[in-house]
């Protein structure tokens, strides 16, 4: 027979065991800690940690992609800046998508006219999905992770707050998305003078908050935009009065990029890097969302 006092000691035990027990059930439906390596380097910035992967040349492909419809076939996409004939038509994304919705930041710009919002966006006659007309850097009323792709062609150089752009991207694309971008290629562009940006410098712009409104590289622009290669941009005089109203026009190449940097643009927002081309004027990343 059990004596009083290892009676109060088994009570005692089963009462730890149970609190235990309990503990531990709670903990299962705790949210998960958000693991470290899904903080981006715009958190807390570790050069040590951004380049512990070495990017390198010969992981640049110098070739046109015979096509890129096994990255997208029967998805859904999200395109910035829309339509990319040459190189979204061309390569087939349009026709292996299932859809894509696209946006263009007003109804007529440089480049395309009679947008309107939530009118459908056309590819050779098909409705390939809905247009809307947001900021690369601000698309509100689009839900999160509701694309299996997004998509840019020659739009990123033209935003003044990159990272500000591209986590909006990644904002609303699905958890293993993919993000497919096409900036110029510099060494052959009429920004062959200009320097590379820096990726300190974007975080730079993102941290104090910098708008599309800004206008810090106009000089260096005016002084190496190589008119030589724009005929389109009509002479100095026409090309800097179009730029000094480039919250309203958008021709600016707010920055300029290579491979290496897009690269390193990439991990620091924990996107994986699965491929990379240079073509013509065309440089290509495509990565997955992690
Ligand atoms: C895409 O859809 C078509 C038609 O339903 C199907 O035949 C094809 O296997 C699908 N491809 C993929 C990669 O799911
Ligand atoms: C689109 O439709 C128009 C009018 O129906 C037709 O003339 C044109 O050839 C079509 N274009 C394509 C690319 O199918
Ligand atoms: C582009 O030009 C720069 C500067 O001349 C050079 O360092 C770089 O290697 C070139 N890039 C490629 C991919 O040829």
């Amino acid at each position: 027979m059990l004596k009083p006092k290892p009676l109060f000691m088994l009570f005692f035990l089963v009462l730890v065991v149970l609190a235990i027990l309990k503990y531990l059930r709670t903990r299962k439906f705790l949210p998960m800690a958000t693991p470290t390596d899904s903080t981006t380097c715009l958190d807390s910035f570790d050069p040590n940690r951004l380049y512990k992967s070495v990017f390198h040349m010969s992981m640049v492909q110098f070739m046109v992609p015979k096509t890129l419809s096994h990255w997208v076939e029967n998805k859904s996409g999200f395109e910035i800046g829309a339509p990319s004939a040459s190189t979204w038509g061309n390569l087939g994304l349009y026709d292996a998508a299932a859809k894509v919705d696209a946006t263009n930041f007003a109804a007529q710009t440089l480049w395309e006219s009679g947008i309107k919002e939530g009118g459908p966006f056309l590819w050779k006659n098909r409705t390939l999905g809905k247009h809307f007309i947001r900021d690369a850097v601000d698309l509100h009323g689009i839900p999160d992770e509701s694309y299996d792709f997004v998509c840019g062609t020659d739009i990123l150089e033209h935003v003044a707050n990159p990272f500000k752009a591209l986590l909006e991207w990644l904002r609303i694309m699905k958890p293993n998305g993919l993000l497919i971008v096409i900036v110029p290629y510099q060494n052959v562009t009429f920004d062959h003078k200009r320097s590379v940006a820096k990726i300190e410098h974007l975080m730079d712009d993102y941290r104090k908050k910098v708008t599309e409104k800004d206008l810090t590289h106009l000089d260096e622009i005016l002084r190496l935009h190589d008119l030589g290669r724009d005929a389109a941009a009509g002479g100095f005089d026409a090309f800097k009065a179009r730029s000094e109203k480039n919250f309203e026009i958008r021709g600016l190449h707010q920055h300029v990029y290579d491979q290496r940097l897009l690269y390193y643009i990439y991990r620091c927002l924990n996107i994986e890097v699965k491929s990379q081309y240079i073509w013509d004027y065309h440089q290509l990343i495509i990565g997955q969302k992690r």
